[in-house]
């Protein structure tokens, strides 16, 4: 009780939550006016923190929480700068299920941990269905939480009157739509993309291209009959937002470059049009007065220094490797995103980041668990080197998801069980075989039935990073879910991200919050 009564009267400078997996390692959250005594109270409590048996454990806890609630003031200076961090396919289960993945690994139950930004202050919920899709797929979202407008499933920076494959309705600019990049440019803002896709892959291309069918990423995968449509690499270069952006990093090289010329790896590209894009991007950035710098591995992202004012990093020939799989000289995605901020902040006028882990969602396409949480961990580690470097008075940090998946988190195993194995095998299902906690509605972990008994999980090593989580309706990629996605938000105005709301609002909040866009904003209301 006496512990309670210290921690009370010294409640301001509480946090709702004491520890944090950081790094991956569970810490206790650093508060700035440290006393003494409230390090004391700080120790005790994170050991308390495990008594769950104990029920002031729990009242200390919720006690906790709401004296950081009440005691919350809320920011309304100006955004200055804005890091976007988009979780693909990072559904609630995902969540969830990365936390016991990351606390089990650290020696802790799981459950009761937090990711690094689920300390955020403000969460809302983001309702993901496109104009002519009830679920979502990664183009047409990012067209709504980049450019605060809906589109249809495939396309990418077009407004709703474009169907996927119109290749006339892309052709006319009327049908364009730019957000936040376009916005930040026009305000004099550096602007960047880090991702673990190509980055001309549907996501990252949300951001500056406008394409009518998200598959269009180079020049060989245009329609070979009918109009010409300009590819998505080639917009990067030749586009105005495109040619704007200061930091690209990501993969996808093989859309850069012509069929005719190899890379520094002996890889032939894939372009038919002659055209080596990465050499027109230097030129044209030399044209507009800029510094710029071509690197393609991690030696050479360690060595840049602030002599570059425009980065472009391609770092694998396509989709940059899972965490779990990469090697030596493969960047991840916190060391990607730490050097886009240094490079950024140069400018006195701040900055946008866009900052993807993409590859969550083609690991639950392939129901590979194991790695989709796994990437997860890598974008909550990758937050908490963010928040490391930038300063919350003036910096807007949101992270959220483009949609859901069909993985499910079930069953009633033990506290601290192992999430990637098996529900409580003391209770097999009606055809007296066990099932995993982890399942998916569909996708290609079906295993075929044996009349009504179901394939015996037993016999499985789910411990293989390429395990393929069991789904109950065979399909040769699973697909994405269609319920809400988390908004995780901290920082100036990001008390305007809870609620729920229509996906396409989160640009228009952020361009409140930061002062561009032709909305209204702070500084014009
Ligand atoms: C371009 O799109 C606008 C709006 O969708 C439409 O009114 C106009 O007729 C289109 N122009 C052409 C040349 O198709
Ligand atoms: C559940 O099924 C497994 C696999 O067939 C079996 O080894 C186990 O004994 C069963 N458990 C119970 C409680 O029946
Ligand atoms: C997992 O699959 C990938 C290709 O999908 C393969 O390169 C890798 O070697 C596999 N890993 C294991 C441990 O089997
Ligand atoms: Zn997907």
């Amino acid at each position: 009780m006496t512990l309670f009564i210290i921690i009370y009267f010294k409640s301001t400078i509480f946090h709702p939550s004491n520890v944090a997996l950081v790094n991956n390692q569970l810490q206790k959250i650093e508060v700035n006016q440290a006393s003494t005594e409230y390090q004391e109270g700080q120790d005790k409590l994170t050991r308390s923190l495990f008594d769950e048996k104990n029920k002031d454990h729990w009242k200390m806890q919720a006690q906790f929480a709401l004296q950081a609630k009440i005691t919350t003031f809320l920011n309304t200076n100006v955004a200055k700068n804005v890091i976007l961090f988009l979780g693909d396919g990072m559904s609630v289960a995902t969540l969830a299920a990365t936390r016991v993945y990351l606390g089990r690994k650290y020696g802790y139950l799981g459950e009761e941990v937090k990711l690094s930004f689920e300390t955020f202050p403000f969460t809302g919920l983001a309702k993901t269905y496109c104009v002519d899709s009830n679920v979502a797929d990664s183009a047409c979202s990012g067209t709504a939480y980049l450019s605060g407008v809906k589109a249809n499933s495939g396309t990418v920076g077009l407004s709703g009157g474009v169907k996927r494959g119109d290749c006339e309705g892309q052709r006319n600019s009327s049908n364009s739509v730019t957000g936040l990049m376009d916005w930040a440019q026009r305000a004099g803002k550096s602007t960047g993309i880090v991702t673990t896709t190509r980055v001309t892959h549907a996501t990252p291309a949300a951001a500056y291209a406008h394409s009518a069918d998200r598959k269009w990423e180079a020049d060989v995968d245009m329609p070979r009959h009918g109009l010409r449509c300009e590819d998505i690499a080639s917009q990067l270069v030749r586009g105005r937002v495109g040619i704007s952006i200061d930091v690209i990093f990501g993969g996808g090289r093989k859309n850069f470059y012509p069929v005719t010329e190899k890379d520094a790896h002996g890889h032939y590209g894939i372009r038919n049009d002659g055209r080596n894009l990465i050499r027109e991007w230097l030129l044209k950035k030399e044209s507009i007065g800029s510094r710029p710098k071509y690197i393609y591995n991690k030696q050479d992202l360690e060595k840049l220094n602030s002599k570059y004012d425009s980065v472009l990093g391609l770092f694998s020939f396509d989709h940059m490797p899972y965490h779990l799989e990469a090697e030596d000289d493969d960047p991840t995605l916190s060391e990607m995103t730490q050097k886009a901020i240094e490079i950024l902040s140069q400018n006195r006028k701040g900055y946008f980041l866009f900052v993807e882990g993409g590859r969550i969602d083609t690991a639950h396409h392939e129901t590979k668990a194991r790695k989709a949480l796994d990437e997860t961990a890598e974008l909550a580690k990758t937050v908490e080197t963010a928040l490391k470097m930038v300063n919350l008075e003036d910096t807007l940090v949101i992270v959220t998801s483009d949609h859901s998946h069909t993985m499910t988190y079930s069953g009633y195993s033990k506290r601290g069980a192992d999430i990637l194995g098996l529900a409580n095998p003391k209770f097999n299902a009606s055809d007296n075989l066990p099932y995993s906690t982890l399942s998916y509605a569909n996708g290609p972990g079906f295993k075929p039935h044996q009349g009504f008994r179901r394939h015996n999980l037993i016999l499985d090593d789910m411990n293989d990073l390429n395990y393929t989580y069991p789904s109950l309706v065979p399909l040769a990629r699973e697909t994405h879910g269609g319920e809400d996605v988390a908004v995780f938000a901290k920082g100036p105005w990001s008390h305007l991200f809870t609620g729920n709301y229509e996906q396409n609002f989160i640009p228009h909040a952020i361009g409140y919050a930061s002062c561009i866009g032709p909305g209204i904003t702070k500084c014009k209301s």
